[in-house]
């Protein structure tokens, strides 16, 4: 098998971060991922700031307030930690011409996100949205292969999760309208996205499950992506029975190859498995080792690719803010299709 690009080159140089949010998904995830890519963070800013003061990395501060996490202007890279409601408000403060990084989702709704994308647009700020599942190992390594016209054409889109999620761990979720898409399966449309471009439109059933009061964890999608493409994702976040069943799994197949990808994190939740790539270019199936997960590499190379940008070193933002557009159009799409009727069935004989 040949040699598969796995992570995104690191530039030359790069500027300090300045990371606003001081959540769970910083400490986990951005703070790990900055440290393995030898970034540096200037400092974070919460409304809380004694959750940033305890999770500060050597040398960064905690901000007192807006005016001094910004007072960098555009010699830092800004990166948007925080709850999606909090997202507009902070890119109106934000130097005109930064650089910046915004967690998924873009906006609770495609409203939000038509006001995010005419603030970034106003304000001349160049920003990525981080569906960060793009930048994993695994992901990146498909897309190569891709690209080397290993697998032929892509005719083929399935997404199989059979998960028990513990959804119970997120407080906030129990009160929101939008949960399984919005939050979760989003990486997942997004990805779909990256690999196939925007569909032409969407049928899908969203909903809970007796076993708890979170409004949606179990989704089906089914895309048009025209006649020689199919396009599915099938989720199931209330599979609680055991391991032995248990799936969390792409298989992604064109005219000359297949790809499965096994995403592990989501698996023995929140220990997780290691992530998996299968290829079968034509002499069976063969393992890609993977040099890390989607947890926490694919962090480093979302950082890196933006980090790229504002040096220069690359001319266009991946999964840019205005692409990440089309994933929120397509949520939104997907929540008024599982509101309405799908094709209605005959209920009788025409006799
Ligand atoms: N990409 C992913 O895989 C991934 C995973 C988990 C969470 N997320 C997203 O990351 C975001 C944060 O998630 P979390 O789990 O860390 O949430 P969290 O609730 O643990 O932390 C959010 C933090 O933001 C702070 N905050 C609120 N308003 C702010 C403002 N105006 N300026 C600065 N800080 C502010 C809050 O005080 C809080 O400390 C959410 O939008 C979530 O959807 C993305």
């Amino acid at each position: 098998m040949t040699e598969l690009l796995q992570t995104i080159a690191p530039p030359s140089r790069s500027l300090p971060v300045v990371i606003f949010g001081a959540g769970s998904i910083v400490t986990d995830a951005h703070l790990p991922a900055y440290a393995k890519a030898g970034f540096t963070v200037a400092g974070i800013y919460d409304p809380d700031r004694a959750k940033a003061e305890a999770i500060l990395p050597p040398g960064a501060v905690a901000y007192a307030s807006m005016a001094d996490a910004t007072a960098a202007g555009t010699a830092v890279v800004y990166d948007l930690a925080v709850p999606p409601a909090a997202i507009p408000g902070i890119l109106r403060t934000l130097p005109e011409g930064a650089v910046a990084l915004i967690q998924k989702p873009m906006g609770s709704d495609l409203k939000t996100a038509d006001e995010i994308i005419g603030i970034l647009r106003t304000r001349n700020i160049r920003a990525a949205v981080n569906f960060q599942l793009r930048f994993a190992p695994m992901a990146l390594a498909l897309k190569d292969a891709i690209a080397q016209g290993q697998l032929g054409d892509l005719v083929d889109f399935d997404a199989w999760l059979a998960l028990d999620t513990p959804w119970h761990l997120w407080a906030f979720l129990a009160d929101l309208p939008r949960v399984e898409i919005l939050l979760h399966s989003i990486h997942y449309l997004d990805f779909m996205r990256d690999l196939l471009g925007n569909p032409l439109g969407i049928a899908a059933r969203t909903m809970g499950h007796p076993s708890s009061t979170v409004s949606n964890t179990r989704t089906a999608m089914m895309m048009d992506y025209g006649p020689e493409v199919r396009a599915n994702l099938s989720i199931n976040h209330n599979h609680a029975f055991g391991r032995k069943f248990q799936a969390c799994e792409f298989r992604i197949c064109g005219t000359k190859g297949a790809a499965y990808m096994k995403l592990g994190v989501n698996l023995d939740y929140p220990r997780g498995e290691p992530d998996e790539l299968w290829l079968n270019t034509g002499a069976g199936w063969e393992q890609v080792p993977l040099i890390g997960n989607w947890f926490i590499e694919a962090f480093v190379g979302r950082i890196t690719q933006v980090m790229r940008f504002a040096v220069g070193e690359d001319d266009a933002l991946q999964g840019s803010a205005e692409d990440a557009w089309h994933t929120m159009a397509l949520v939104e799409a997907a929540y008024d299709s599982a509101a309405a009727p799908l094709y209605p069935i005959r209920t009788a004989p025409d006799a």
